[in-house]
C-alpha cells in the first residue's frame, strides 16, 4: 500500500515520476505529491488520483533532475491534502515519502512536542521524518547517520525515501517489510515500490533487502545495513515487459486480466506440466517432497482472494494427497499462538508477494522450524525470498485491484503440487493421475471456450445491477468459488454479497430470500451436484432470482435458474478455474454499469503491506 517513485540523474524526474505513480496507483490512491530538487525543495500534493495532481500544478516550474513521489493509501490521517506526501522537515530542509506504519509514532511524537515541534499533518511520516531532522541537528551528524539512528527507535514498517536540499543529487532510501526496487541505469537510477515505473529505462535492478539503507546518486549506488557496513548490491536481470503493464486496448485492467487467463494459465503449465509423458516438473516442490509427503499437516496460509486458492487446494490436497490440511487467514495465524512442529508444511500464497500479515505469519511459522513453501506471483517478492522454495505463478503483473488472473494461476500451481505428491505418495492411481495432467493441461482452452460464451453477462449485469444484496452458494470444490464471487462483486460494485457452503443456506441466510435477491450457484457437474440442485429448488421455491454457473448441455439447472453461465464440462478438480471465471465477469460488468471505477475501487489497495 501506497506507490514510491524516486529519479537521480541527467533527465527531466517529473515525467519519470509521474508515469511512475500511475503505474502505481494500484497501491493506493488516497492522495498525490512529489518533492523536486528545483534550487531548492519544491512539493506539490493533493488529495485524490495522480491526474488530479497533474492537473492542479500545470503551469509550475516542474523543472528538476532529481525528484520523488507518492500515491498514498491512508492510514493515519484522513486523505487530504495536508496528510498527502511528501512532508518537510521544520526547516523546510528535508522532504519524505513513507510506505507503511511507525507503529511507535505517538510516543516519537509526544518526544518531539516536548521539544517545541508543531506538526502540520495527522501522518506517523510526519513525526519520523522530524525525529530524523531532531537527531541530525542534535547529534551533529550527516543525515545518512540520522536515518540509522532514528530506524534504530522505529517500530513498524517502511520504505522511506528522503531529500536533503543541500544534497540536491541525493536520494536517501532505507526499508523494513515494504518493497523497494531500485533501477540501475547508466549515470542514472531509478527507485520505485516495484520495477513498473523504471521498466523503459533499465533492466537492471536490485531489490532492497529489510534493515538496509541505500545512498543514491546518480552515478553510484551504496548499500549498507544499519550497522553502517557496506553490502554489495545484488543487481539482477528483469525479465518483464512493457506491454504487459499497459492494457493493450481493453477498457480496463481489470478485463485485460480477466481475458488473458487462457494464456497466463498456459504459462503457468508450460515446461512444468507434460500430460503425454506424465511428469510435473517443479524443482522446489521436488527438493522438499519427502517432507511434504510426511508432513503431520499442512497450513496454508494466505488473506483475500488467495486465501479462497488456499480453500480450493485444501480439497484437492485432501482429496488427492489424504494429508491434512488446514487453511488460515494469515492475520489471524500470525497473532494467535499456533502449534507449530518442526517439519509441518506452511504453503503460503501471494499474488503480489509483499503482504504484511502473510509475511510475518510465514516469518513466524520459519522461526518455529516449518518448512515455508512459497506459492507467489511477483518475482523477487519479500514472500519468495523468505520461503525455503516454492513455485511462481507466472501470471505477469497484475495491476487490477481485484485479483483475477492470479487466482487461476495460483489453483493451477497448487493442483500440480497436490498432483505430483499425491503421485509421488501413491495416494492417486496412476489412471486418475493420468486423467487428471490431460484435464489440467485443457484448462486454458476450456478458459477460452467459457470466455467466448460470456456475451449474456453484459446483459446480466444491467438486469441485476440495482441488487441490494446477493448472496453466492457452492459445494465442495465450487463452495469457495462462490466466496470469491461474492469477494468480486463486493470489490468492483459495492454491492453487499455473501458466499456461503449451498447447505448452510438452511441454518440462517434462507431468511434473506424474497423476490428481490439475486442467488448466484456455482453448479457445474460434480459429486455434490444432485444436492447443490436441490438447494436451487429450495430458493425458487421461496421466490429468490436463480443465477447458475452450469456446465453446458445442463438442461435440469438450466429449467430451475432465471439465468445462466455456462462453462465446458472439466473434472471437479479442475472445474474451479473456469466456474470462476463468468463471476469475474458478472462483477466487472456490473461494475461498469454502475459506472465505477473498476481498476480502482473506493478505499482499496491492491499490495496490504500494513497489517
Ligand atoms: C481481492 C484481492 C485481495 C488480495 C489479498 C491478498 O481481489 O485482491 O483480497 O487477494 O489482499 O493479496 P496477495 O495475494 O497479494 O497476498
Amino acid at each position: 500500500m501506497c506507490g514510491i517513485v524516486g529519479y537521480t540523474g541527467p533527465r527531466e524526474a517529473y515525467p519519470i515520476i509521474i508515469k511512475g505513480l500511475k503505474r502505481l496507483e494500484y497501491r493506493g490512491y488516497d492522495s498525490t505529491g512529489v518533492a523536486l530538487q528545483n534550487g531548492g525543495l519544491k512539493v506539490y500534493k493533493k488529495k485524490g488520483k495522480v491526474a488530479e495532481l497533474e492537473d492542479a500544478i500545470v503551469g509550475k516550474d516542474l523543472h528538476a533532475h532529481v525528484g520523488i513521489g507518492h500515491t498514498r493509501w491512508a492510514t493515519h490521517g484522513e486523505p487530504s491534502d495536508r496528510n498527502a506526501h511528501p512532508h518537510q522537515s521544520a526547516s523546510g530542509k528535508l522532504a519524505m515519502i513513507h510506505n507503511g506504519i511507525i507503529e511507535n509514532y505517538n510516543q516519537l511524537k509526544q518526544e518531539l512536542i516536548n521539544k517545541g515541534y508543531t506538526f502540520h499533518s495527522d501522518t506517523d511520516t510526519e513525526v519520523l521524518l522530524n525525529f530524523i531532522e531532531e537527531i541530525r541537528n542534535n547529534n551533529q551528524c550527516d543525515l545518512e547517520e540520522a536515518v540509522r539512528v532514528a530506524l534504530k527507535r522505529v517500530t513498524g514498517a517502511y520504505v522511506i525515501l528522503l531529500l536533503d536540499e543541500d544534497k540536491p543529487d541525493t536520494i536517501i532510501a532505507a526499508r523494513k517489510g515494504s518493497p523497494l526496487v531500485i533501477g540501475v541505469g547508466k549515470g542514472e537510477h531509478f527507485l520505485g515500490s516495484d520495477a513498473s515505473p523504471m521498466l523503459e529505462y533499465t533492466k537492471e535492478v536490485v531489490y532492497v533487502n529489510d534493515y538496509e539503507l541505500a545512498i543514491i546518486t546518480p552515478d553510484q549506488l551504496i548499500l549498507k545495513n544499519l550497522g553502517n557496513e557496506k553490502i554489495t548490491p545484488y543487481v539482477q536481470k528483469l525479465d518483464l515487459e512493457l506491454a504487459a503493464i499497459e492494457k493493450g486496448g481493453y477498457d480496463h485492467f481489470m478485463l485485460k486480466e480477466i481475458f488473458e487467463q487462457p494464456q497466463t494459465i498456459y504459462d503457468c503449465l508450460r515446461g512444468r506440466l507434460d500430460a503425454e509423458a506424465g511428469t510435473i516438473t517443479m524443482s522446489g516442490i521436488q527438493q522438499y517432497a519427502e517432507q511434504i509427503m510426511n508432513a503431520n499437516r499442512i497450513v496454508m496460509i494466505a488473506c483475500g482472494t488467495s486465501w479462497h486458492a488456499g480453500l480450493v487446494a485444501e480439497y484437492i490436497f485432501e482429496e488427492l494427497c489424504r494429508i491434512n490440511v488446514e487453511v488460515e487467514y494469515a492475520s489471524e495465524f500470525r497473532y494467535r499462538n499456533p502449534v507449530i512442529s518442526k517439519g509441518d508444511v506452511i504453503i503460503a500464497i501471494s499474488q503480489s508477494g509483499e503482504t504484511a500479515d502473510t509475511l510475518v505469519a510465514i516469518e513466524n511459522a520459519k522461526s518455529k522450524g516449518a518448512i515455508i513453501l512459497g506459492v507467489v506471483n511477483v518475482v523477487g517478492s519479500s514472500i519468495a525470498r523468505t520461503s525455503h522454495a516454492g513455485a511462481y505463478t507466472h501470471a505477469g503483473p497484475e495491476i487490477g485491484v481485484a485479483s483475477t488472473k492470479a487466482f487461476t494461476a495460483q489453483l493451477a500451481v497448487l493442483t500440480m503440487i497436490a498432483l505430483k505428491i499425491g503421485y509421488i505418495k501413491g495416494s492417486i492411481s496412476q489412471d486418475r493421475y493420468m486423467h487428471l495432467l490431460k484435464e489440467l493441461n485443457e484448462v486454458p482452452e476450456k478458459v477460452a471456450w467459457t470466455l467466448k460464451h460470456s456475451d449474456n453477462i453484459k446483459k446480466l449485469a444491467e438486469k441485476y445491477k440495482d441488487a441490494h444484496d446477493f448472496l453466492y452458494l457452492g459445494r465442495g470444490y465450487n463452495f469457495p468459488v462462490a466466496l470469491e464471487g461474492a469477494l468480486k462483486l463486493k470489490e468492483i460494485s459495492y454491492i453487499h454479497a455473501e458466499g456461503y457452503p449451498a447447505a448452510e443456506m438452511k441454518h440462517g441466510p434462507i431468511a434473506l430470500v424474497d423476490e428481490n435477491l439475486p442467488v448466484v450457484f456455482v453448479a457445474t457437474k460434480d459429486t455434490y451436484h444432485e444436492k447443490v440442485v436441490s438447494n436451487m429448488q429450495e430458493i425458487k421455491a421461496r421466490k429468490g432470482k436463480v443465477i447458475s454457473v452450469i456446465t453446458e448441455g445442463d438442461e435440469l439447472s438450466a429449467s430451475l435458474s432465471n439465468d445462466v453461465m455456462i462453462v465446458p464440462e472439466a473434472d471437479e478438480i479442475v472445474a474451479p478455474m473456469l466456474s470462476v471465471v463468468p463471476l469475474q465477469l458478472l462483477a466487472y460488468y456490473i461494475g461498469v454499469a454502475k459506472q465505477l471505477d473498476v481498476d480502482k475501487p473506493r478505499n482499496l489497495a491492491k499490495s496490504v503491506t500494513v497489517e
